[in-house]
């Protein structure tokens, strides 16, 4: 083998077959669209063309664990609608080079030896051949709509020539990342190869029994399988497919729609005009306000939390290897499921070991066979002798403090004398519950959300005299069970709970004060809220709220007419939620869907003259819980705005387009953030009124 180094970022070696093998190995730790792939890759296409007559072939891999990983998000955040023509020269060169790569004359294969996502498959779909390493842990896919962009390289054009619209739609819209095999039952993969040795084989041997290969869409008279211009057979996809994209971006997230734009128009004109339409598009996404609050939410504020930003420094890290449930309930029995999964010993504890065992059964169902050995770390029993060993003991009983109390001051005698404990509870401060463990410093909260084995977030509450080395522990706690931690301090309801609380009750605020039911719940979903307040409601009970308001700190400007309806729906006519059977909504005996109960609108909606502008409503509900979030940072108990955006949105479901109820504001522009609030407080009450704080930023031009 000739090893003739062009540039160290992408080894050029040419073997006595006349097989060129580039591998890519970009400065860092994994390979990314960056200007030194630009540079490396230009200049192995230039040699390329220049040796074509002294090669057979090319394969393309990487020296990396993953085989690339994709766009350099720290460049694709910057850019403005004042730097994008810089931004659009590169992309250009991008999608040259990989045009000259798959027109050399010569076959091109990918040995993909590890995970190949965004820019990273797009490479691979610029080869003729794709061998995939079968190794469990690589995944192929296009994961650029979450955060905002498409996949602009030529995945868009190249995905729609290879599989059709329909079918590309998905791969390219919802993020998924597929396993080899998965990736080769969809089209993507032609061959999968056991270990490295074979993988590289394959590949070469496919180039050297292939030297005439050329691309589909290279092949005359080539068309898209399923969308042909003026053929009528089509037209159904085209009348199908806005819809079936609009009802689950309500309008929020312009990537898919820009996506399947681009895959219409660009299935109707020849490639490379097709490429071309692909890029004004991913131009107009990177530049808009959505790709920014998607990605400085979702990738670097998310991985800033992830990375231990908000974890004490100066303390080892802790691996908890037994841990004590008490509390076999919905969430206990949850929390015993998730850390079981991860490897830890879990002692299952209810009031009878009965009881328990029905916790056990609940979580055996869950996990079905495949887990038998998660299950088997699980011990139900109804004695705290069994909590001996624990060193951490988490409690999710009934929300009763003195009970609380009791099981606590119990399991911390009964547990390891080091031992961590904490509390789930979503409202009792954490403070006051500390006062029943031998050792507060040891004690904490950890609040699950409800389904924990779906919800991705845990917030960690750190009482008054929570030590560093406890909030430590429980960072890494939270990190071992596979989930995001946010730490907050204490108070009332936290963090999550409260601003979920000014949601639901403006829900209720706004059908007080005349707003059709069924609108209120539209609009919330068009604002991008995983589920409109009134359900919410309905889920948690409607007494909830009420039982808050009884027990708040006076100052806090609450809606009251919201509450006059609670107090009729829950205390005069029993409508307390859908464990009753009747809430807003009506849940029928026989299981049918739930409707929005006739009586509301009856009752409270006022003729359509008199009626909320559907942009106030949508406002209202925004507003009001990214203005309880600047309180709770004011107060102190949020201390960073990635806890505060990560949280609103992986905890209570706030809505994802905006970044998280802090980016929310930013997103806006502050200054005009504060006008509207005023605009807002004028015509619907002072709880809109900005915060001294906010309007000091916003002032100064300052944003989150
Ligand atoms: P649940 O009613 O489903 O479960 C409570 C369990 O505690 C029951 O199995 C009960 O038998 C058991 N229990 C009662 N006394 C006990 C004792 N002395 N020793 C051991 N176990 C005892 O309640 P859920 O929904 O699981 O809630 C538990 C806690 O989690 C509450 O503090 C709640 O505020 C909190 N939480 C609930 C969320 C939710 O969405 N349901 C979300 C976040 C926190």
């Amino acid at each position: 083998m000739t090893t003739d180094m062009t540039t160290h970022h992408i080894r050029y070696e040419r073997d006595r077959y006349g097989i060129v093998t580039l591998t890519l190995d970009l400065p860092g730790s994994a390979n990314v669209m960056n200007t030194d792939y630009r540079t490396a890759m230009a200049t192995a296409v230039d040699r390329l063309e220049a040796e074509r007559d002294d090669i057979s072939g090319v394969v393309v891999t990487s020296a990396k664990k993953t085989f690339f990983a994709g766009g350099d998000l720290d460049a694709l955040i910057t850019v403005t609608p004042h730097t994008v023509d810089a931004f659009a020269a590169e992309l250009a060169a991008i999608k040259d080079q990989l045009r000259r790569l798959e027109t050399l004359g010569r076959p091109v294969a990918a040995a993909i030896n590890g995970s190949a996502l965004g820019g990273g498959l797009e490479i691979a779909l610029a080869c003729h051949h794709r061998v995939c390493l079968d190794d469990p842990a690589v995944r192929l896919g296009f994961p650029e709509a979450t955060l905002g962009l498409l996949p602009g390289a030529g995945g868009v054009t190249r995905t729609v020539r290879m599989l059709g619209v329909q079918a590309a739609l998905p791969l390219l819209t919802e993020g998924r990342r597929l396993r080899p095999g998965q990736a080769r039952d969809a089209g993507w993969v032609h061959e999968l190869a056991t270990d490295h040795d074979e993988l590289l084989d394959k590949a070469r041997a496919w180039v050297l029994a292939n030297p005439g290969a050329v691309q589909p869409w290279d092949t005359p008279g080539h068309q898209v399988p399923d969308l042909k211009p003026l053929d009528p057979a089509s037209y159904g996809l085209l009348a199908a497919a806005p819809a079936v994209v609009r009802k689950k971006s309500h309008g929020c997230y312009p990537a898919p729609e820009r996506i399947l734009s681009a895959a219409v128009e660009g299935a109707l004109l020849d490639f490379d005009t097709a490429l071309l339409v692909e890029s004004r598009y991913l131009l107009e996404l990177v530049t808009g306000q959505v790709a920014k609050n998607l990605i400085g939410t979702f990738w670097f504020q998310l991985n800033e939390l992830k990375a231990g930003h908000s974890r004490p420094s100066g303390h080892a890290p802790y691996r908890t290897s037994k841990v004590g449930v008490l509390g076999a309930g919905m969430m206990g029995a949850g929390i015993a499921q998730v850390s079981a999964l991860a490897g830890i010993d879990v002692v299952l504890r209810d009031v009878t070991a009965e009881a328990a065992e029905r916790g056990r059964a609940r979580i055996a169902e869950a996990l079905g066979e495949r887990h038998a050995t998660a299950l088997d770390r699980i011990t139900p029993t109804g004695d705290d002798a069994d909590l001996a060993g624990c060193d951490l003991v988490i409690e999710a009983v009934f929300e009763d403090r003195r009970l609380k109390n009791t099981v606590l001051a119990a399991a911390g005698t009964a547990a390891l004398p080091d031992a961590m404990i904490a509390s789930n509870t979503s409202t009792l401060p954490i403070t006051g519950l500390a006062d029943a463990v031998p050792d507060p410093e040891r004690f904490i909260g950890l609040h699950f959300f409800s389904p924990v084995a779906r919800m991705p977030l845990v917030e960690i509450i750190r009482g008054e005299r929570t030590s560093d080395a406890t909030l430590a522990r429980a960072f890494d706690y939270v990190l071992q069970i596979k989930k995001t931690p946010i730490v907050v301090n204490d108070s009332r309801g936290f963090y999550t709970t409260r601003v979920f609380a000014t949601y639901i009750t403006e829900g209720a605020a706004l059908v007080a004060e005349g707003v059709h039911p069924a609108l209120v719940e539209n609009v919330a979903k068009k604002a991008g809220m995983a589920v409109g307040p009134l359900a919410v409601l309905d889920e948690v009970t409607l007494t909830l709220p009420l039982q808050a308001r009884d027990q708040a700190e006076p100052g806090i400007p609450y809606a009251d007419p919201a509450y006059q309806l609670l107090d009729t729906l829950a205390r005069e006519l029993g409508r307390t939620g859908k464990a009753a059977g009747a809430g807003f909504y009506d849940y029928p005996a026989d299981g049918s869907p739930k409707t929005l109960w006739p009586g509301l609108a009856e009752r409270w909606t006022k003729p359509d003259d008199a009626a909320v502008p559907e942009q106030d409503i949508h406002d209202r509900l925004l507003f009001i819980q990214a203005l309880e979030t600047v309180r709770i940072l004011d107060q102190g108990v949020l201390t960073s705005a990635a806890d505060a955006n990560i949280g609103s949105v992986h905890g209570i479901g706030f809505a994802p387009w905006t970044g998280g109820t802090l980016q929310l504001i930013n997103a806006y522009g502050p200054q005009a953030f504060v006008a509207r609030a005023d605009h807002l407080a004028d015509a619907y009450g002072e709880r809109f009124r900005p915060p001294a704080t906010l309007r000091g930023k916003a002032d100064r031009g300052e944003c989150f």
